[in-house]
């Protein structure tokens, strides 16, 4: 048995625990982290961020760089095809504050691979591997890089250029054996991680259906990954993260579920702005509430209120203990205003 608990380091950067939380678009704001830190992940990621977003200084864009207190060891993960572009967006991150710069080599997206970015860099090792040498020069804090499996089903290009991006500087690799042509069908080849892990003298983290305690501890103890990633499974549900590392399975109350969401409906609101997160964050009340933990016609209920003051008030109507867990939660753990660092005026590129 792997001991979930155990430290680990991607070069300097010590990670306390074998877990890390999955970079999702349009799922890992600040909130989602935070939250998963608390529940056990060593490491935590943003979503994919565009270079040229940065590089155009997009407001939207810059949001992603934003970075709390309580996140540390936080990746954040940029996106892109040109080495001096990302070299500089690079330098921002770490300005920022992050603990490492993460590259996206495995987007599937077309709006992505169509740029040059993303997955179509796993048929271009040469490019890829001029992408990470840049970067690395860039900066001071570790570059890693996220792989899937190639472009086609049953490609194995991630094998040609992992050691490739290693040899480049990269301090670790992530892998997602899937081919970006099967976007999230079939089933991860966990096989292709051990290949990988046996070319490279950098950690492996493995990505790809971990959803219980029991497939990580077979993905860890068959391919030698230093880390398991879990990206879908903890979508409204942290609890998966406390059941992957104590290996005690507890179904959450209903004030608990209750008390987290708030929490997440509160942060996203001062992440995002009212008007923003009201939509964004649909899509979390039918992943909180789903799993039988609340009927299916109240999510309907809360998808189509305007505010989330009245979401809230829903949410506590439903389960009153939770009031009491909120308040316990938000004293112990630091205001989103206190760890909210604003960014220098240096990276914003002056006044
Ligand atoms: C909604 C969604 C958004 C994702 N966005 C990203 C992303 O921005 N960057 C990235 O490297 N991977 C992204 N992924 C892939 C995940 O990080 C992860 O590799 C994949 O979901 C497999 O892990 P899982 O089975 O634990 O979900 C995304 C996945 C999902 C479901």
């Amino acid at each position: 048995m792997v001991d979930l608990r155990q430290p680990w380091s991607i070069g300097p950067v010590e990670i306390p625990t074998r877990l890390v939380l999955a970079p999702m678009a349009g799922v890992s704001v600040q909130a989602f982290r935070r939250q998963g830190r608390r529940f056990g992940a060593g490491l935590v990621c943003s979503e994919m961020v565009s270079c040229a977003g940065i590089e155009h200084r997009n407001e939207r864009t810059l949001g992603y760089l934003r970075v709390a207190s309580d996140e540390h060891p936080l990746a954040i993960q940029l996106f892109g095809s040109d080495p001096r572009t990302m070299g500089e967006a690079a330098r921002m991150v770490e300005a920022a504050g992050a603990d490492l710069v993460d590259l996206n080599f495995g987007c599937p997206v077309k709006k992505v691979t169509k740029t040059g970015a993303g997955a179509t860099l796993l048929e271009d090792p040469g490019h890829a591997a001029a992408i990470v040498a840049a970067i690395v020069d860039a900066v001071e804090i570790p570059v890693s890089v996220k792989l899937r499996r190639g472009l086609r089903n049953g490609a194995r290009d991630c094998l040609v250029v992992g050691p490739r991006l290693v040899e480049a500087g990269a301090s670790s690799l992530t892998l997602h054996p899937r081919s970006a042509q099967q976007m999230y069908t079939g089933e991860a080849d966990h096989a292709l991680t051990a290949e990988l892990v046996g070319l490279v003298d950098v950690p492996v983290v493995a990505s790809g259906d971990i959803t219980s305690r029991a497939k990580a501890q077979a993905v860890l103890a068959t391919t030698g990954a230093a880390a398991v990633m879990v990206g879908r499974a903890a979508q409204g549900n942290p609890w998966v993260l406390e059941e992957i590392l104590e290996g005690t399975r507890r179904e959450p109350s209903r004030e608990e579920v209750v008390a987290e969401l708030v929490l997440f409906v509160r942060e996203t609101v001062r992440e995002l702005g009212e008007r923003r997160a009201s939509g964004f964050l649909k899509k979390f009340y039918g992943w909180y509430l789903g799993q039988g933990r609340f009927p299916r016609p109240f999510k309907q209920e809360l998808v189509v209120l305007d505010s989330t003051e009245e979401v809230e008030r829903r949410l506590i109507a439903a389960a009153p203990g939770a009031l009491e867990l909120i308040d316990r939660l938000e004293a112990e753990i630091p205001s989103g205003d206190d760890v909210t660092l604003e960014l220098p005026i240096s990276v914003y590129g002056g006044g």
